[in-house]
C-alpha cells in the first residue's frame, strides 16, 4: 500500500483531538468520515471545524468558497459501518483501554484488509491494541498534539508487530497532512509524554507544596524558559483526567516512584475539575 492511494480517512471520536485531526485532513484535501457514538456528538466536531475555518476566512487565510469545499469533504456519522469506506483510519476516542480495544476489534471486522488502523492514544501501549486485531502489522500510533490544527508534530509509534510498510505509509501521510513526524518506540508515554507529563506533574507538586502560586509557577516557565504557556495552563488545555491517566501509565509501566501522580492532581480529577473542557481546572474558564 502507498500513501498516494489514500483518499478517504476515517476518524473515530469528535472530541478536541478527533475534530482537530478531521479539520487538518479535510484542509489537506482528504475526504473524511467523522464517526462518534451519537449524531449530536459527531455534529459537535463539525461545529468545531466550522469555527476554525471561519476564523481562517476572517483572517483572509482561505476564501468562503474554499471553506465551503473543505466542509463538503467532511461526512459526520454515528453509523460505525460507514467507516468501511475509509482507506486509513485514525482512532481518537476516549482514552480508555477497554473502549479502544473494542473499537479496534470492530474496525478489524469492517475495514478492508489492507487498511491501516492508527490510534491517537497518548498512553495505551500500541502493541496491546494491535494484539486485539487480526492485522497487528497494520496497527500504529499516530499521536497528534493539541490543538491539532496548530501543532506541527505527529509522533509515530511503532509497536513490535508494526510493519515497515505501515510505518512508511503513516509517515508519508503525516507529511501530506502538513505535519512533521518523529518516530518513537512503544514504551510508556512514548517520547512526548515521558518528558512533558513529569514536568507538568512537578508543576502541580510545586503548587501542592506551596513553592509558588499557580501564576508564579506558570510565569516562571513562560518567561524563564520561553514555553508558550505555563505547565498548569497547559494541563488545563490537555485535560486533567488525561494528565492523570498518562501519569498512571508511566507509574505502572516503569514502577518508578518518580512518576507517581501528585495527590492534588487526583483530587482535582475526582472533583470533576478537568480543565478547560469542564470550565474549571487550575484556572477558571466560566
Ligand atoms: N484550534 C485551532 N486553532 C487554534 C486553537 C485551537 N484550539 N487555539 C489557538 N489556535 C490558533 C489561533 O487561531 C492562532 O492562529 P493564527 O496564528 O492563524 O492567528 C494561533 O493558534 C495562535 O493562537 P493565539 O494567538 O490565540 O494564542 P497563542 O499564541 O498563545 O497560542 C497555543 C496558543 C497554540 C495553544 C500556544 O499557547 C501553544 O503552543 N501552547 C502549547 C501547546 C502544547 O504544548 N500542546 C501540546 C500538548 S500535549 C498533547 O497534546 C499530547 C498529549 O498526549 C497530552
Amino acid at each position: 500500500m502507498k500513501a498516494d492511494t489514500i483518499n478517504t480517512i476515517g476518524v473515530i471520536g469528535a472530541g478536541q483531538m478527533g475534530s482537530g485531526i478531521v479539520c487538518v485532513a479535510a484542509v489537506s484535501g482528504f475526504t473524511v468520515i467523522l464517526y462518534d457514538l451519537t449524531e449530536a456528538l459527531a455534529l459537535k466536531g463539525v461545529t468545531y471545524i466550522n469555527g476554525v475555518l471561519s476564523k481562517d476566512v476572517a483572517k483572509g487565510k482561505i476564501t468562503q468558497d474554499e471553506k465551503q469545499r473543505i466542509m463538503e469533504r467532511v461526512r459526520a456519522t454515528c453509523r460505525f459501518h460507514e467507516l468501511a469506506d475509509a482507506d486509513f483510519v485514525v482512532e481518537a476516542a476516549t482514552e480508555n483501554q477497554d473502549i479502544k480495544l473494542t473499537i479496534f476489534k470492530d474496525l478489524d471486522t469492517i475495514c478492508r484488509p489492507q487498511v491501516i488502523c492508527a490510534t491517537n492514544t497518548s498512553s495505551i501501549p500500541i502493541g496491546r491494541i494491535a494484539a486485539a486485531t487480526k492485522r497487528p502489522d497494520k496497527v500504529i500510533g499516530m499521536h497528534f498534539m493539541n490543538p491539532v490544527p496548530v501543532m506541527k508534530l505527529v509522533e509515530i509509534i511503532r509497536a513490535l508487530p508494526t510493519s515497515q510498510e505501515t510505518f512508511d505509509v503513516t509517515w508519508e501521510l503525516s507529511l501530506k497532512l502538513g505535519k512533521t513526524p518523529a518516530e518513537a518506540h512503544d514504551y510508556p508515554g512514548f517520547i512526548s509524554n515521558r518528558i512533558l507529563m513529569p514536568m507538568i506533574n512537578e508543576a502541580i507538586y510545586s503548587l501542592y507544596e506551596g513553592v509558588g502560586t499557580r501564576e508564579s509557577i506558570d510565569t516562571v516557565m513562560k518567561l524563564g524558559m520561553n514555553h508558550p504557556m505555563g505547565p498548569l495552563a497547559l494541563a488545563d488545555l490537555i485535560g486533567l483526567d488525561t494528565c492523570l491517566a498518562i501519569m498512571e501509565t508511566l507509574y505502572d509501566g516503569f514502577k518508578d516512584s518518580k512518576y507517581r501522580p501528585c495527590p492534588l492532581l487526583r483530587r482535582y480529577v475526582e472533583s470533576g475539575w478537568l480543565g478547560r473542557k469542564t470550565g474549571k481546572g487550575f484556572y477558571d474558564y466560566t
